[in-house]
């Protein structure tokens, strides 16, 4: 069974070890711990039988939230679980009258681009060379969704 829980102070610190297992390599460890302490934050995390398998954690400023992270550990992944989670947050955003979400992923990162596609958001910019991992940069692709009104 697969349920989704908001990210909480009984939850953050898994969460944070299972993001340094999944090793997201664009931003350090301690920043993502700090972000997720911010105010501002507003994450979920996905549970599968009671395990935690899975995040998403974004910020929320006015009537916008920026995604800072997904991920899901190795064995969970192509279930739909990550468009579950970017579905949750749209729902959200569509519950608290939020009206755009923005991201930013490496060019590289086929898996994540497609998962964005999917779940509606277009591409708006590029940001050359923005990430830069074991000698070779890349462009940050940035996407966009927009609460229909
Ligand atoms: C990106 C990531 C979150 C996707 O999670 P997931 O649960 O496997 O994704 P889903 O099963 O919900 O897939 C939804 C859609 O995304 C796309 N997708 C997901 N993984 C893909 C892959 N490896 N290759 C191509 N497309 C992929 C597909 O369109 C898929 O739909 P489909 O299965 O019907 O074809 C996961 O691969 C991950 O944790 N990666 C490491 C962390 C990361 O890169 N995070 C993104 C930072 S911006």
């Amino acid at each position: 069974m697969f349920e989704i829980k908001k990210i909480n102070d009984q939850n953050i610190e898994a969460v944070f070890k299972l993001y340094q297992k999944i090793n997201l390599y664009n931003k350090s460890s301690v920043t993502f711990l700090e972000t997720m302490k911010k105010p501002c934050h507003i994450g979920f995390c996905g549970y599968m039988n009671n395990t935690l398998s899975s995040f998403l954690s974004a910020i929320h400023v006015l009537d916008e939230i920026d995604i800072v992270e997904i991920g899901v550990i190795k064995q969970q992944r192509r279930r739909g679980v990550a468009y579950k989670l970017v579905s949750h947050l749209k729902k959200h955003c569509i519950k608290n009258g939020i009206r755009k979400i923005f991201l930013g992923v490496s060019e590289n990162n086929i898996a994540a681009i497609s998962l964005y596609e999917k779940t509606g958001f277009y591409k708006i910019g590029i940001r050359k060379n923005y990430y830069f991992r074991d000698g070779f940069s890349s462009d940050c692709y940035e996407y966009f969704w927009e609460l229909k009104s």
